[in-house]
């Protein structure tokens, strides 16, 4: 009888357990919103908007902010909320996330990508839980806590969320930025995301490296593979790449010495190289081919001169008197429509800095020496028009996990962005200062 009656009140705690755990699972947090945002897959190649959207535009209006939904492309929504300030002539600031994510290889992640599960520790497994679905709703969720205080903001507020900047943003904030939608925003300043840090420092970002892509061509005469001659396609090709490789080394220099931050200097990697004539089982060896070909990913940071690399690329790189011919693809502009480097100035010349940063350190918080992001993020679009960007996402001691298998999130880093949020769009909107964009 003992047992059986042991067993009767391990059955009932059981219950009570189950019922207690899937009551405060189901409870509307920060956090279950989070996580919920999180279970939508927008992940490349397919991604889904309808469902994030419709989750986006119900939380948007639980809060009371207006949302509008502008589709460029069939299928690839822009979703724009607005939280008008009392003198909506000043204008405007911009809080901007991307809706996709890349893909995730389910099976080598120790949480499916897409559960959004939370271990005891706090850490929120998730495609996208840095990159960056965490900003997205850590905007709502600081508006939400801004309102109940009873702040009324002084400029407009709009927060985007756009589709496609995994794959370069060109259906998404490319689209939105050049559109009239965009420019009735009278934008004056706008954030972006950024990335973690495992230090204890919050990261900046005040500029891209532009994607440049290379590909340079050869062509010679054909010749017997037992020969020796010159000129040949893959002979001059070499020579390109001997060329193209000192160079790289040169910049990587200034890197291990040192002097320059990965991001800071101009790199070019070989992604392909491709010539041979094919055989059935490979390639002829006996002969030396007439074309030969070599791809590069150039990055550059706003400070190169697009100039000077242009004619490098023309005179050393790829000189037709060589019998090499090349292209370029630009995967965006180096220089402003005033002919600037496309940057924003972050130190005190800027008064959206000096207020973004004492926003952070109102916080508790300290902002880590500002950076060059060494990719691309959809910042770029809004840059070249001339509005400042700074990429931030507050994410201190966590490992940089974007777009790597097992990315996670921890509750009370997430749960700290949102406070520092607050302080940043309060700080922000209130700013009465710069009536037009000039900085
Ligand atoms: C996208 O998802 C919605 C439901 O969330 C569904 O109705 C729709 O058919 C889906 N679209 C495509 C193209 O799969
Ligand atoms: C370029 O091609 C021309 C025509 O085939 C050839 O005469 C010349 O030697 C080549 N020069 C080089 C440097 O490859
Ligand atoms: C601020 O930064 C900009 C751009 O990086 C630079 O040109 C300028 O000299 C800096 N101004 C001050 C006061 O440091
Ligand atoms: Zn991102």
């Amino acid at each position: 009888m003992a047992v059986a009656s042991l067993l009767w009140t391990l059955f009932l705690f059981s219950i009570i357990f189950s019922l207690q755990s899937s009551s405060s699972s189901s409870s509307d947090t920060p956090i279950t919103r989070f996580q919920q945002y999180l279970r939508f897959n927008t992940a490349h190649p397919n991604p889904n908007y309808t469902a994030p959207v419709s989750f986006l535009i119900n939380q948007a209006q639980s809060i009371g902010l207006t949302a509008k939904t502008i589709e460029f492309v069939s299928g690839k929504p822009i979703l724009l909320l607005t939280w008008l300030g009392s003198n909506p002539n000043l204008p405007s600031i911009l809080f901007n996330s991307h809706l996709d994510s890349v893909p995730a290889e389910s099976e080598k992640w120790i949480h499916p990508p897409f559960s959004a599960h939370k271990t005891n520790d706090g850490h929120i497994y998730a495609r996208g839980a840095q990159d960056d679905k965490c900003i997205g709703v850590q905007y709502l969720e600081s508006i939400r806590n801004l309102k109940s205080r009873g702040f009324v903001p002084l400029r407009t507020i709009h927060i985007s969320y756009v589709p496609e900047e995994e794959i370069g943003g060109f259906d998404g904030m490319m689209e939105f930025a050049a559109s009239s939608e965009f420019r009735d925003l009278n934008l004056g300043f706008a954030m972006d995301e950024g990335q973690a840090n495992p230090g204890d420092e919050f990261r900046v970002f005040y500029a891209d490296r532009i994607p440049w892509n290379l590909v340079i061509k050869a062509e010679g005469i054909p010749g017997h593979g037992a020969k020796l001659y010159d000129n040949s396609a893959m002979e001059n090709l070499m020579k390109s790449v001997e060329l193209i490789s000192k160079f790289r080394e040169s910049q990587f220099d200034f890197v291990k010495a040192g002097k320059a931050a990965n991001s800071e200097v101009i790199s070019v990697n070989p992604v392909y190289l491709k010539a041979g004539t094919p055989s059935t089982t490979g390639f002829v060896m006996n002969m030396q081919p007439s074309e030969a070909e070599a791809g590069y990913d150039l990055r550059l940071p706003p400070m190169a001169d697009p100039d000077v690399m242009k004619k490098r690329i023309a005179e050393e790189w790829a000189p037709s008197i060589r019998n090499l011919t090349y292209t370029i693809i630009e995967k965006g502009k180096l220089r402003d429509h005033l002919g600037r480097p496309i940057m924003t100035p972050a130190n005190d010349s800027n008064p959206w800095w000096s207020i973004f940063k004492q926003a952070v350190e109102a916080t508790g918080g300290k902002l880590a020496k500002p950076e060059i992001l060494a990719s691309t993020t959809d910042s770029r679009f809004l840059r070249t028009l001339g509005i400042p960007v700074f990429g931030f996402s507050p994410m201190t001691n966590t490992p940089i996990l974007l777009h790597d298998h097992n990315e996670f999130l921890k509750d009370t880093v997430f749960m700290k962005g949102i406070e520092v949020y607050e302080s940043v769009i309060s700080a922000l909107s209130s700013f009465e200062g710069v009536s037009d964009q000039v900085i």
